[in-house]
């Protein structure tokens, strides 16, 4: 069916507020996990290695659309105390754990991991030297205007090689919309220092629906990107939660475009990406023909996590810091979130866990289902009869099917291209506990 049929009838039912899904069940609906409980859980299990997640919360500069975990400051002081804690909660687990800890990845996510200084960042890291895993492989998020090329030096000497670097968009009366001017020079000028130190992705976050974007203007955007060459892309919808999110109020509402039209910008780039080689492998994920991540997603190796898409499945993710998620195959914890309360956990020798969840035999099949519709677009038709609620989801998957988002074979129904984009809806068919929409972005 035509694209501009189904927008059409983008309906109120389409375009509802749904979870992401990067884990399900989704934290909202977590229903807690004590320390010793998790200690417990990862213990069975550890032996295989461990990926970390590092959540640096600092930035130097408010983006006004921004609704990642994140403090302003311009103060050094501030992430050397933090680093101090990191390296004591990454003892606590050594501690805990009797057999070596191997490692088989990190992950800098933020906030803006290069606000580390780095000679923090050198502190940091040192304390992971003995446990990396032959295999070890770096990934970090960065930010253009604060990245410099003495970063860049210590990560490549740690084995880091992939960098995502946080675009949004090039139009200069978007940037300057969102309170985030950084020019097209600059992010060459980064891009360029990043494949000269060896880097070997390099990944560029993008967004859709920000405040004076038009089709004319993304287009633009996507022609720049294009120059630059990166070898994934992150297309994310712009989440405008202003109620719970207060920064964004700083945005005006006449100023972003909804529904069909905001639907329109996201129509006209991806038309624009299929045309210059890049493949759609995931919800708001792209990968350059030939890369890594393409080859992974033709060889059905395709693994989505809290981090994104991802071309092996881990399977604990022990995250460090502050809001970050730890996982592992019997449930998960999130760390608290204040700064303060965080360095007293760890000072009293107890890992800073918020809220958990163990997962029951129900939710890890839910689970399961969920991540395969993500990477793989499809669910069999067996694995939907086996649920309690299964007659029901088929109805409403065939439902679906009739305006031209799913297709039915013999044993399974397959999303098209025009239903991956309402993935995140066909994913909540699958949810036992999605009855209240209150906190979530909407689906466009
Ligand atoms: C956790 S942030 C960290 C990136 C890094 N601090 C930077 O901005 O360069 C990762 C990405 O989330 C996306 N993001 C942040 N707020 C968003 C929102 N409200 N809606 C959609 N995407 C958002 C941005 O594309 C951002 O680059
Ligand atoms: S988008 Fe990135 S740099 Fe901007 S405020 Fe959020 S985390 Fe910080």
């Amino acid at each position: 069916m035509a694209i501009n049929k189904i927008t059409e009838k983008l309906s109120e039912k389409l375009n509802k507020n749904v979870p992401r899904y990067t884990s399900y069940p989704v934290i909202t609906d977590w229903k807690g996990q004590d320390e010793n409980t998790w200690l417990n859980s990862l213990k069975s299990t550890y032996a295989l290695g461990v990926d970390i997640y590092i959540h640096i919360p600092f930035c130097e500069k408010l983006c006004y659309y921004c609704g990642c975990f994140r403090t302003v400051t311009k103060n050094k002081e501030k992430s050397r105390e933090y680093v101090h804690y990191l390296k004591k909660e990454w003892s606590l687990y050594l501690s805990k754990l009797p057999h070596l800890i191997k490692v088989n990845s990190i992950h800098f996510g933020g906030g803006t991991p290069s606000f580390l200084t780095p000679e923090q960042l050198i502190d940091l890291l040192k304390v992971f030297d003995n446990y990396k895993a032959p295999k070890f492989y770096g990934s970090i998020e960065l930010d253009p205007r604060t990245v410099n090329e003495d970063h860049l030096i210590v990560l490549r000497e740690f084995g880091f090689k992939k960098a995502s670097l946080g675009i949004q968009d090039f139009d200069p009366s978007v940037q300057k919309a969102i309170n985030r001017e950084q020019s097209y020079e600059l992010v060459k000028e980064k891009v360029d220092l990043i494949r000269k130190y060896g880097f070997d992705e390099v990944n560029f976050d993008l967004i859709w629906g920000l405040p004076k974007q038009s089709v004319k203007s993304v287009q633009d955007t996507f022609e720049k990107v294009n120059t630059l060459k990166p070898d994934r892309i992150s297309f994310f919808s712009y989440a405008h939660l202003p109620e719970r999110i207060k920064n964004q109020r700083l945005i005006k509402d006449s100023d972003i475009l909804q529904g069909e039209a905001k639907l329109a910008l996201f129509n006209s780039a991806q038309t624009y990406l299929v045309k210059n080689d890049y493949i759609p492998i995931g919800m708001d994920h792209y990968a350059k023909r030939g890369s890594k991540l393409h080859l992974a997603y033709e060889n059905k190796t395709l693994y989505r996590n809290f981090m994104g898409y991802v071309e092996n499945k881990s399977d604990i993710l022990l995250g460090l810091g502050v809001s970050s998620i730890s996982k592992n195959a019997k449930g998960f914890i999130q760390n608290i979130k204040s700064i303060k309360n965080y360095y007293e956990y760890i000072d009293a020798e107890h890992f800073p866990i918020e809220k958990g969840h163990s997962l029951s035999t129900e939710e890890a099949f839910r689970a399961e289902i969920i991540q395969i519709l993500f990477c793989k677009f499809m669910v069999l038709k067996t694995d939907i009869m086996d649920l309690k609620n299964g007659e029901e989801i088929v109805k409403s998957l065939k439902e679906y099917q009739k305006i031209g988002l799913i297709e039915e074979t013999d044993k399974s129904f397959k999303v098209n291209e025009e239903g991956k984009k309402y993935i995140r809806v066909i994913a909540s068919l699958f949810d036992q506990y999605r009855t209240d929409e209150g906190a979530f972005s909407k689906a466009i």
